[in-house]
């Protein structure tokens, strides 16, 4: 994860510095670069990760368009893993979320979802070297902007540069950032698909 800081979007920077040890802590325990990860693996970890975002992306609805949504392309990979709709159906799905009570919260989720698809795109790289998957085998999720990637960054951060500028508001901002790494890697390690600490 960058430490570079940004003049012009001080909110980012407080993204930036309160998520660093959140996302260091994640990246360790999750489990894609471990020697024994295989598809199976992979798809046990897919089906999780469905689990928190399914329900989070539903709770954005009100905040951001739907070119942002993930979830399509995430049911379309598993499926292509072998599941069908109604397995899809049936996955267990995490009560536990980050609150997302008004814009603040809501972009601070978003710091999160967004964020993550940039380090996807190491992972999708990462996969498709390792266990072979593409976009139409079960690996679109990791990169599921496509070429979009970098402008809905761009936009998101533009985003955030003209959010609400008062104290409050950003706290709120930072601490559901924090609460969604938090919250998503108790997940995971609920569902038993993280690497041991
Ligand atoms: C092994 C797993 C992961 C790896 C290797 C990884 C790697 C990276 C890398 C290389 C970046 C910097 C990308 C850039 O600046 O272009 C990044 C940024 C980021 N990743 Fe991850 N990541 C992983 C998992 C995750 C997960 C699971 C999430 C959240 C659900 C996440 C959220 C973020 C966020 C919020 C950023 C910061 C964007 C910014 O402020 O510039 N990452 N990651």
């Amino acid at each position: 994860m960058p430490s570079r800081t940004c003049d012009a979007n001080p909110l980012l920077n407080a993204l930036r510095e309160h998520t660093r040890d959140s996302h260091k802590a994640l990246e360790a325990r999750l489990p894609f670069f471990a020697p024994s990860f295989d598809t199976a693996a992979y798809r046990r970890l897919l089906e999780a990760y469905y689990g928190f975002h399914a329900p989070l992306q539903e709770q954005l609805h009100d905040y951001q368009g739907p070119e942002r949504s993930k979830i399509p392309t995430l049911r379309r990979d598993l499926q292509a893993l072998g599941l069908t709709q109604t397995d899809v159906e049936a996955l267990p799905i995490c009560q536990a979320l980050p609150v997302i009570d008004g814009p603040p919260a809501a972009l601070g989720v978003m710091y999160v979802l967004e964020g993550s698809t940039l380090g996807g795109q190491v992972l999708k790289r990462a996969m498709a070297e390792r266990l072979g998957l593409d976009a139409e085998n079960g690996c679109a999720f990791l990169d599921v902007y496509g070429p979009l990637t970098g402008s809905h960054w761009r936009s998101f951060l533009e985003r955030l540069a003209h959010a609400s500028v008062f104290p409050a508001d950003q706290a709120v901002t930072v601490k559901a950032a924090v609460d969604t790494f938090r919250l998503f890697e108790r997940w995971l390690a609920h569902c038993g698909v993280l690497l041991a600490r």
